[in-house]
């Protein structure tokens, strides 16, 4: 299999065409920003622990029936997806008042939510990522009311399916985002990536840290930090 074009690059992630016209090569980056790219740095070894964390994210919602773009690991910093026409959405799953939600609601970081949660980010540099809520979503014929039901549905089973594995490696899975394409049936797959980059992870004992908010609020430790998830996931 070779690696053909560039056909995007984001922030933490390169993704090449190849031989194949429907699939995809994603390369992960150390690349890591923050506050909407105004923050940018490395984390050494970071694209190498995200790519097997994403791996084992995948292959696990996979077995549990979820639909994901995920085929293959290729190298340390590669796997090989599905190529998906993707949802310029953000669906952020949160369980535990922390980060943007504790700020917008005045709430403490740390107490349970009564109910898991959904939000919706519109995924535009421009904008700056705006929330966005249903009618936004049909206003700009982003999906359909159908898909949005499905989508809600999908990530609040991603939820469960990824809270129950963590719990059992003393891991709270406090928030995380979720991006998902269409395939070229029009079928819903999920995308992207699964990783301290876009998760939160609590220890469950110490509520100790273990995710990108280290970097974000520089609080130190963060490859180290990557690296004991990918451990208590796969030792
Ligand atoms: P937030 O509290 O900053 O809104 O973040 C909620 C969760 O979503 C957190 O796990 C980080 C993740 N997230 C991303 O992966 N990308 C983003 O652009 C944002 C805003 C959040």
């Amino acid at each position: 299999m070779n690696k053909g074009n560039l056909v995007y690059e984001g922030k933490a992630k390169m993704v090449y065409e190849t031989d194949e016209p429907d699939k995809y090569l994603v390369y992960f980056k150390d690349d890591a920003t923050a506050d909407n790219g105004v923050k940018r740095g490395t984390i050494e070894g970071k694209g190498v622990v995200n790519n097997k964390i994403s791996a084992y994210f995948f292959k696990l919602l996979k077995d549990n029936g979820i639909a994901n773009h995920f085929l293959e690991t290729v190298s340390e910093r590669e796997m090989l997806c599905k190529k998906l026409k993707m949802i310029p959405l953000e669906i952020v799953v949160r369980n535990v008042s922390a980060g943007s939600l504790a700020k917008r609601l005045g709430l403490e970081e740390g107490p349970a939510l009564p109910m898991p949660i959904i939000e919706y980010y519109y995924k535009s540099d421009k904008l700056g990522d705006p929330m966005f809520n249903r009618y936004h979503i049909l206003t700009l014929d982003i999906a359909t009311i159908d898909e949005m039901n499905e989508l809600e549905h999908l990530a609040f089973s991603i939820n469960t399916i990824m809270k129950e594995r963590l719990k059992a490696k003393n891991v709270d899975l406090i928030d995380f985002k979720l991006e998902f394409g269409r395939d070229e049936k029009g079928k819903l797959i999920l995308g992207d990536e699964i990783s301290p980059d876009n998760c939160r992870f609590w220890d469950m004992t110490t509520k100790e840290k273990m995710d990108k908010d280290r970097f974000r609020r520089d609080m130190g430790g963060v490859s180290e930090a990557y690296q004991e998830m990918l451990d208590r996931l796969t030792l």
